[in-house]
């Protein structure tokens, strides 16, 4: 069994220089897709459920799905980590049914639409944080608020996300206020802000230093050396699937992602947690609209998921390539969560103090 904790995993791609892609999941087709991609290059995964998603597949079955993929590939480390947690209850009972790691975004109030304060943020994120690291459970927080330096907007694509304008100082992490709330909450990871936005419409244009804003990546690590950047809404939404999608019937407008070269330049200062669901949805669909067109008598839903769970196969391998997630897993000795709480204890956890070593 090899369910592994947030912190873990990133300490270990910290100390040998690679990222770790996190794919959001709702059901068993991409669940398998995952981790069959995994095992093919050797991969750890990271493998996050929204509020969306436990609400769509129930936490039960969430969590006997990922029981049986730990037991199908006992050989990669799993973590299994709560997407946007949007108050403390949300974060316990994910940890209750199996999850090592929440993200607690404390950017936005509980109604995840409005935008928060600082002393909010510091005080809902600590208190999540004592509570997950009791158990040795990983907290993720967020400094800034996810939206589009284009035209100041936060996105409402998944229902998620800030509403109104924002000002580019909200837009923008502010490295020494990284610096505070990193120390004041002890998060074993940070999300930071920097023009990435969750969806598909992300930039109207390719995006330069204007609009996607990796210095703010480099500042920030650069105070912060030990802490593990995190980038949401890090889907690059490859031109050939938006061509696809729209060969076969699809109605999306042109648009930009995020270059992977970025997340790659990223990944050398300090990014260590890549969020991916929108290539996800896009692969899968644009195979779905694909069958649909050229097999119009085709009813059988295993014809439509299976070239669509090829498709995420592929762009999953692709990313865990790219980003040097491949060849890892078997180089990681998996600590169980009893150890890791033993440790936050003793305090040799802090990311200002330093790294947890791999020795278990
Ligand atoms: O947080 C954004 C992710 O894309 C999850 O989306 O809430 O529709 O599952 P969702
Ligand atoms: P994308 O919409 O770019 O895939 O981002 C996903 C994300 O950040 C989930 O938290
Ligand atoms: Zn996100």
């Amino acid at each position: 069994m090899a369910r592994i904790t947030l912190r873990q995993l990133l300490d270990h791609a910290a100390e040998r220089g690679y990222g770790v892609p996190a794919f959001n999941i709702n059901n068993m087709e991409q669940g398998l897709a995952i981790m069959e991609a995994a095992a093919a290059c050797d991969a750890p995964v990271i493998i996050q459920a929204s509020r969306g998603a436990r609400a769509y597949a129930n936490d039960i079955m969430l969590a006997k799905m990922i029981d049986a993929l730990e037991e199908m590939y006992p050989q990669i480390p799993l973590c299994l980590h709560l997407d946007h947690g949007n108050e403390e209850a949300t974060c316990a009972t994910a940890i209750r049914f199996g999850f090592t790691s929440v993200m607690m975004d404390g950017s936005l109030k509980a109604d995840a639409k409005t935008a928060a304060g600082y002393d909010y943020n510091v005080d809902i994120t600590r208190r999540v944080v004592e509570m997950a690291h009791w158990v040795g459970a990983s907290v993720e927080g967020e400094l800034g608020v996810l939206g589009s330096l284009e035209h100041g907007g936060g996105e409402q694509e998944d229902g998620h996300g800030a509403e109104g304008q924002l000002s580019h100082d909200q837009l923008l992490t502010d490295p020494d206020q990284a610096v505070d709330f990193v120390r004041a909450t002890k998060v074993d990871a940070l999300a930071i802000a920097m023009g990435t936005s969750h969806g598909a419409y992300k930039f109207t244009r390719k995006p330069d230093g204007e609009i996607l804003a990796m210095r703010v990546v480099e500042e920030i690590h650069t105070r912060l050396p030990n802490t593990h950047l995190v980038m949401h809404g890090s889907s690059s939404v490859p031109q050939p699937l938006q061509e696809m999608f729209n060969q076969f019937g699809g109605e999306m407008p042109q648009t930009w992602g995020v270059p992977v070269e970025e997340i790659v330049r990223g990944i050398r200062h300090g990014v260590r947690k890549v969020n991916i669901d929108t290539d996800c949805r896009l692969a899968m669909a644009a195979a779905f609209r694909k069958v649909a067109v050229q097999a119009r008598s085709e009813f059988d839903p295993r014809k439509f998921l299976k070239p669509a769970m090829d498709a995420l196969r592929e762009l999953c391998r692709d990313r865990f390539e790219q980003f040097g997630t491949a060849g890892n897993a078997g180089k990681i000795k998996v600590v169980p969560l009893p150890e890791m709480a033993k440790r936050y204890r003793a305090g040799a956890l802090d990311p200002q103090i330093g790294k947890m070593t791999q020795a278990a």
